[in-house]
C-alpha cells in the first residue's frame, strides 16, 4: 500500500520555529496527506508535556508529517507507536545500532534518549481533520546543554561513526511507509505489537505512571493492540494506560 511518505510533497527549510507548528500551518491551508516538512534548525521546538526541544543547527533531524487518516480521536495516539517502531527500524537498518523504545514513544540507546516524538492533532467537528508526527533525531551532537547531558545521546556518540542524515531520512519514510499501512490494515496495533514488544525497554521492568487520575505503578508487560501498556499491579490486577499525556518512570529514575 503506498500511504505516501516517501514519494509525497517534502517542504524543507534551513530554519523554522518548529517543524510541527509549520506543518500544521500547511494543513490549515489544505496541504495533503503525507506531507513532509524537514528543517535543518528549529527555534522554538516543542517535546511532550509542554516541554522544548532542544534544536541546534545541523546536528539532528527535525522532521513533521501530515497525516490525514480515516481514524477516530481514540486511535490517534498509536500513531506515536506506530512511528516510534519506524524510526526504530530505520535507525537499525541505517547505523547499525539497536534502539529500545521506552513506552510510548522515546527511543534510548544504552538508555538515553536519541530520539523523541510529538504527535499532535486536530479535530473538525469531533472527527479527526489531520495528524502531526514530529520527530526529533539525534544524529551528531558530541555535547548536550547541561539539564539533558545525563538523559540524551546521539547516533554518532554512540556509534562512533558518522551517519548519512539523508539516507536516514529517507529510510524513516520508508518505514513509515510500511508500519503505517500495517496500522491501517489492522486498525490497531496486532501487526505491529510483538515487534514493538520485542523492542520494549520498560517490559518486565517495575513502572511509575503518572496521569490525570493520579499514581500507577507496578510490572510493565508490554502493550495491547490498542498500544495501552500494561501494568501489573503489586495486588496481581493488570491495568492499562493509554498513550496520552503520562509520564512513566521507572522506579528508580528515567527508565
Ligand atoms: C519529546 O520527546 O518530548 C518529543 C520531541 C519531539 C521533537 C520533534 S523535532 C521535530 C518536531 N517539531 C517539534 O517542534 N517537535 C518535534
Amino acid at each position: 500500500m503506498d500511504t505516501g511518505f516517501t514519494g509525497n510533497r517534502r517542504v524543507v527549510l534551513e530554519k523554522i520555529d518548529s517543524t510541527n507548528e509549520e506543518a500544521g500551518r500547511l494543513a490549515k491551508s489544505g496541504a495533503r496527506h503525507g506531507t513532509v516538512v524537514l528543517a535543518k534548525e528549529q527555534t522554538a521546538g516543542r517535546g511532550r508535556r509542554g516541554r522544548s526541544w532542544y534544536s541546534p543547527p545541523g546536528t539532528s533531524i527535525y522532521m513533521s508529517l501530515l497525516l490525514r487518516p480515516a481514524i477516530v480521536p481514540g486511535q490517534a495516539s498509536m500513531l506515536t507507536l506506530v512511528a516510534a517502531l519506524a524510526v526504530n527500524g530505520a535507525i537499525e537498518e541505517q547505523c547499525g545500532l539497536t534502539p529500545m523504545i521506552k513506552w510510548p514513544n522515546d527511543l534510548l540507546l544504552k538508555e538515553k534518549k536519541v530520539c523523541g516524538i510529538l504527535t499532535e492533532m486536530s479535530l473538525n467537528k469531533d472527527a479527526v481533520d489531520y495528524v502531526i508526527v514530529g520527530i526529533g533525531v539525534n544524529v551528531s551532537q558530541s555535547e548536550f546543554p547541561e539539564d539533558i547531558r545525563g538523559m540524551a545521546t546521539s547516533l554518532e556518540k554512540e556509534s562512533g561513526s558518522s551517519v548519512d542524515r539523508e539516507g536516514l531520512i529517507e529510510a524513516i519514510l520508508k518505514h513509515m511507509d510500511g508500519c503505517y499501512a500495517r496500522f491501517l490494515a489492522a486498525g490497531d496495533l496486532s501487526g505491529l505489537q510483538q515487534e514493538y514488544n520485542e523492542r520494549l525497554i520498560n517490559r518486565g521492568r517495575p513502572v511509575r505512571v503518572l496521569d490525570a487520575q493520579g499514581e500507577l505503578s507496578g510490572e510493565a508487560l508490554g502493550i495491547d493492540p490498542a498500544g495501552e501498556l500494561l501494568i501489573r499491579q503489586e495486588d496481581g490486577e493488570v491495568k492499562s494506560v493509554c498513550a496520552g499525556e503520562v509520564s512513566v518512570r521507572g522506579i528508580y529514575g528515567y527508565i
